[in-house]
């Protein structure tokens, strides 16, 4: 299974990915990681041998434009999934059309809990006494998609955004990898998500 990984950071996600699937044994390759920004992350791609490429949000008068670009870009690419880990950019609609429902998504917290774009920070507000990891498939909505596995990850007393983002994200690379395993063996089905 060709897989291309789209990231916004530091692509911790990412590289745990690219470890997984180092290993000849594991299912799935990763044969492009793309960006909107100069991200960080980046250099997990290079050190891998990967190609990469940066298609920047803010080069682009609308997001619809910046979607178009990106759409080129994975369509020179083929992936058979898209794997969106740390992507902090809704993806436009006609993009989503264009590769649903092989597009998945990480996101840290126990969905449908703390959607959007600050569910470790929103977890934390709320008083939550646990959060968790998901890994969804991407729809038009932000974060609704079928979920394809989640796991619950605790709130510790005097925890901070970062302390728990933290804890939560070697759950999700767990999740992520065993994920993307599952769909290269044909055990997952995409449309619909079968939920553990
Ligand atoms: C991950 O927790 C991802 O789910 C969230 O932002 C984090 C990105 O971390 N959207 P990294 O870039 O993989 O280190």
């Amino acid at each position: 299974l060709s897989v291309a990984v789209l990231i916004s950071g530091t692509g911790s996600n990412l590289r745990a990915l690219l470890e997984a699937a180092d290993d000849p044994a594991y299912p799935a390759r990763i044969v492009a990681v793309g960006a909107d920004r100069d991200a960080s992350g980046l250099a997990h791609a290079e050190a891998f041998g990967v190609p990469s490429f940066v298609v920047g949000y803010r080069d682009h008068p609308t997001r619809e434009a910046w979607g178009e670009e990106l759409g080129r870009r994975l369509d020179a690419v083929q992936p058979d999934l898209i794997v969106l880990s740390g992507l902090m950019r809704l993806l436009p609609p006609a993009l989503v059309a264009r590769w649903a429902p092989r597009i998945v998504n990480t996101h840290p917290a126990y969905l449908p809990e703390f959607p959007g774009a600050h569910g470790v920070r929103d977890a934390l507000a709320a008083g939550a006494a646990q959060t968790g990891a998901s890994v969804i498939v991407v729809d038009d909505g932000v974060d609704t998609g079928p979920i394809l596995a989640q796991e619950r990850v605790p709130v510790l007393p005097g925890d901070t955004e970062d302390t728990l983002h933290e804890r939560i994200k070697p759950v999700e690379r767990r999740l992520l990898i065993d994920v993307v395993r599952r769909i290269a063996a044909d055990e997952l089905p995409l449309a619909g998500g079968a939920h553990p």
